[in-house]
């Protein structure tokens, strides 16, 4: 029971609880933040790049691996097309579930090249392939819902889970079965609480393939397993960057499975269109992309239609196939420089990858050798749990020997302790990778170096 308080008058009676004691100030939050802004993870390919331009700034070359932008113009077919349509005038708000005519397009190529059924109302347009990623983890997820992603991985799978208070579910990948898996490593990961299982086919950051068998296997765990109301995130974004005759497969070609899958691709790989900021979703059905398209109007409102008609015009010109073709002969060239060159550097191991535009090498003899296990075991604790010995050896090889890579923990942190592994990008010209293989060489011999860098402990991390 709470006692009436004596108050002057104009002021509000302070409650008081049964035993008269007057409840507990609120306590002011110690941040300005967000709790769930604070959760919110990153991708570090692009936060290293301040470091890059310090280095560059010092006149410094630096051989960029870090960033997953192929390194190739946009095609002038492409690029023409915007220009005409600028010209046009094109230039005012559109529809924000994206241009009826990019969403036939959308719709005919997924449903030619997976031999499904899409229709322009299942398709919605997004500023590139990521935002989709947040945006389907906040309409499918309640807090305490998970989410079963592939780490190494795409590191915003899990940088949203907490974000949106879904529990992440790392889908641990081997390099012994080449960083792909079948139903039966995904089965024990599945539950009641299962919302969002992520596939991401070829692979950043580990280029690996899948086949039509190993789809089958995760779509009949699924089947079986997975709550009705869970949706496949099939990420497709490299599906035109594959290599020795590799095929795509989308998870979405199993009878049954496309309507549970979020097909998500975009221009950014495939067209050499990282600035072009298109990307797209294909929903199970119509209901859920008018979600989706509300979304954008609370977010986007829509995107330049310019850029949309030009994104048409990829899809459909016969041109692009051609300059698909010759980026891939690029990618397959250095792919095979820089795994022969990495293979022959003592403590480094590394596979040849069937798809995207990545090497992720084994480096734990590497760490080995030049004492950065041990150095990172020697870190004050909060540095410490900041890091990993990988982390080290990829800002000794930045600051040292300026060539510009990733740690393990940059794709997905949970369960990476122990892991020592390096992403390295190949969609950087020929000439500069090589010179990136001499300098790997010369800093994986540099163990006085490594220590000298440690010693200093002025590099941020
Ligand atoms: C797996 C994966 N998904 C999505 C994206 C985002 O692509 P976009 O630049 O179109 O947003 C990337 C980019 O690196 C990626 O690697």
């Amino acid at each position: 029971m709470t006692t009436p308080a004596t108050i002057a008058p104009g002021l509000r009676p302070v409650r008081k609880d049964a035993l008269g004691a007057e409840p507990a100030k609120p306590r002011p939050r110690p941040s300005l933040f967000s709790r769930r802004t604070r959760l919110l993870g990153s991708e570090n390919a692009f936060r290293i790049g301040p470091q890059i331009k310090a280095l560059e700034d010092q006149g410094l070359k630096v051989i960029k691996c870090n960033l997953g932008e192929p390194d190739f113009p946009l095609a002038a077919h492409i690029a023409e097309e915007v220009k005409r349509q600028i010209d046009l005038g094109l230039t005012h708000y559109c529809d924000p579930q994206g241009i009826l005519p990019l969403r036939e397009a959308i719709a005919r190529t997924v449903a030619r090249r997976r031999d499904i059924e899409v229709s322009p109302d299942r398709v919605v347009v997004f500023p590139g392939g990521k935002p989709p990623i947040g945006l389907a983890q906040q309409t499918y997820c309640d807090p305490g819902d998970e989410v079963i992603y592939p780490s190494p991985g795409f590191p915003i799978y899990e940088s949203f889970t907490s974000y949106v208070g879904a529990r992440p579910r790392p889908l641990h990948l081997l390099e012994e079965s080449d960083f792909s898996f079948s139903g039966r490593d995904l089965a024990p990961l599945i539950n009641h609480r299962t919302r969002i299982i992520v596939l991401n086919f070829p692979s950043n950051p580990t280029g690996s393939v899948v086949s039509r068998e190993q789809l089958e296997s995760i779509a009949e765990v699924i089947r079986r397993k997975a709550p009705a109301n869970a949706r496949i995130y099939s990420d497709e974004i490299y599906e035109d960057i594959l290599y020795d005759g590799n095929r795509h497969h989308s998870i979405a070609s199993v009878p049954g499975m496309a309507q549970r899958t979020v097909i998500v691709s975009g221009v950014s790989k495939s067209y050499a269109w990282t600035g072009g900021r298109v990307g797209w979703a294909v929903f199970p059905t119509a209901e859920e992309a008018t979600v989706f398209k509300n979304l954008n109007i609370n977010y986007f409102s829509c995107l330049p239609a310019y850029n949309q008609m030009g994104a048409r015009v990829a899809l459909e010109s016969p041109l692009s196939r051609a300059g698909i073709a010759r980026m891939c002969a690029a990618f397959t060239e250095r792919r095979d420089l820089m795994v022969a060159g990495l293979n022959a550097i003592p403590g480094i191991r590394c596979r040849r990858p069937g798809g995207a535009f990545y090497l992720f090498p084994n480096i734990a003899g590497l760490c080995e050798n030049l004492g950065a296990i041990e150095a990172h075991r020697r870190l004050p604790v909060k540095a410490r749990g900041r890091t990993s010995p990988s982390t080290l050896v990829q800002m000794f090889l930045l600051w040292r020997y300026q060539v510009a890579t990733m740690d393990r923990r940059s794709f997905g942190r949970i369960g990476s302790d122990g892991l020592h592994y390096l992403r390295l990008s190949i969609a950087t010209g020929l000439d500069d990778l090589r010179t990136g293989l001499e300098r790997l060489r010369a800093a994986a011999a540099d163990h006085r170096g490594f220590q000298a860098f440690i010693q200093e402990g002025e590099h941020p991390w």
